[in-house]
């Protein structure tokens, strides 16, 4: 009973799926079974690295291949037809995050994994990362007491809006990018309060200057229920020199205790072939080869991934979506993501609060 699973969108983070599900194929875990991509240079590359099957449509390949399960790494306004097309044909989904860039997308997904009764997962893969998972533990059993502020930043070098998707940067944001995973890690740490107020500021300078016009940074301040403060701040303009692709952290503040995690440096710098010495996160993503010469994949990036199709294995042998509840990202948590980010979007635009 080897579920078949495809990927739609075999881009840079679409590789990542690749990656999870060809482990997991020698596992015998899943087959992988196809990938879609409109890219004829994506599809030839992929092909060959993986020995996947391509197509160059979400439909045919979940037809042909007999899909128990797509995965969606699409650029981020382009998650929506791809995951309704996945669900009305009847399979379960992941997706990658921000689930969808407006609320409305998010609920016809939520609507349509219900109707459907499929499982549909968002790759908020912060709470895959035990550093993370040890503080929601603290505060689940009172060790930090009553949640009271946080914060977190998450920074992408320059190279990443401007090189690796200059086409669909200006339809997305550091917030839809980046700040996307702090909020539901935060959320996620502090039990899942829903947002009330927003408040944000922002600019639209560097890049726009180079011609991809979008947001620099947003840097916004939300409350919670019950008065809980979250500042995020999001950018994606950190010079070349900079020692990551990413920085990233959270720290939170409670009536009894105080968590601080450097999510980026995990003490792991590397300096090879001349160029500038590197922080490397292992944490995230560790490729090295196995002791039988096959690639191996280590990290909470592809944890968040392979949970889907453990959960998706358990569906298939007889498990309940009801009992996997409260276990994995849901689409309630991505349209409260979503939610979020749509006021920080207005607040910034308008220099209004926002009221939620
Ligand atoms: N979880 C993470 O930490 C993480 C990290 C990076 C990116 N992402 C997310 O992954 C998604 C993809 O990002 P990326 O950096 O790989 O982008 P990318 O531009 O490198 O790749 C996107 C791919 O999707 C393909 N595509 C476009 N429309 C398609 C369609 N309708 N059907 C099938 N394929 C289609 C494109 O040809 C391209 O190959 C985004 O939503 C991004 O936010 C997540």
């Amino acid at each position: 009973m080897t579920i078949r699973i495809g990927t739609a969108g075999g881009g840079t983070f679409g590789e990542l799926h690749l990656q999870t599900f060809s482990l997991l194929q020698r596992q015998g875990r899943c087959v992988l079974a196809g990938l879609a991509d409109p890219s004829e240079e994506i599809r030839g590359n992929r092909a060959e690295k993986y020995g996947v099957r391509t197509y160059s449509d979400v439909a045919e390949m979940i037809d042909r291949e007999k899909l128990d399960a797509v995965t969606v790494a699409t650029p981020d306004p382009a998650h929506l037809p791809v995951v309704l097309t996945a669900l009305e044909a009847g399979c379960h989904v992941f997706v990658e995050k921000p689930m969808d860039v407006t609320v409305e997308g998010c609920r016809a997904m939520v609507d349509a994994a219900r109707a459907g009764n499929r499982l549909l997962q968002v790759d908020f893969h912060k709470r895959f990362d035990p550093f993370h998972a040890q503080v929601r533990e603290a505060v689940a059993d009172g060790r930090i007491g009553e949640p009271l502020y946080g914060y977190a930043w998450m920074e992408d070098r320059i190279e990443v809006p401007s090189k690796w998707f200059p086409g669909w940067a200006p339809r997305s944001s550091p917030a839809w990018f980046l700040g996307s995973h702090m909020l539901d890690l935060f959320r996620w740490m502090t039990g899942g309060p829903r947002a009330v107020r927003v408040f944000a500021t922002g600019a639209r300078k560097r890049l726009s200057a180079m011609g991809v016009d979008t947001w620099d940074c947003l840097n916004a301040k939300i409350e919670f229920e019950g008065g809980l403060s979250f500042a995020l701040d999001t950018s994606w303009v950190l010079p070349d020199g900079f020692e990551a692709v990413v920085n990233q952290g959270i720290r939170l503040v409670g009536t009894e205790g105080i968590a601080e995690i450097d999510s980026q440096d995990r003490g792991a710098a590397v300096c090879y072939g001349g160029a500038t010495q590197q922080t490397i996160n292992p944490g995230f993503q560790f490729v090295s080869t196995d002791p039988h010469g096959n690639p191996r994949y280590v990290g909470y990036g592809y944890d968040s991934i392979a949970d889907f199709a453990d959960n998706v294995n358990f569906l298939k042998e007889g498990g309940t979506l009801d009992s996997l509840a409260g276990r994995y990202p849901d689409g309630e948590d991505g349209l409260e993501v979503t939610r979020i980010l749509c006021a920080i979007h207005e607040s910034a635009e308008t220099g209004n609060v926002v009221t939620l």
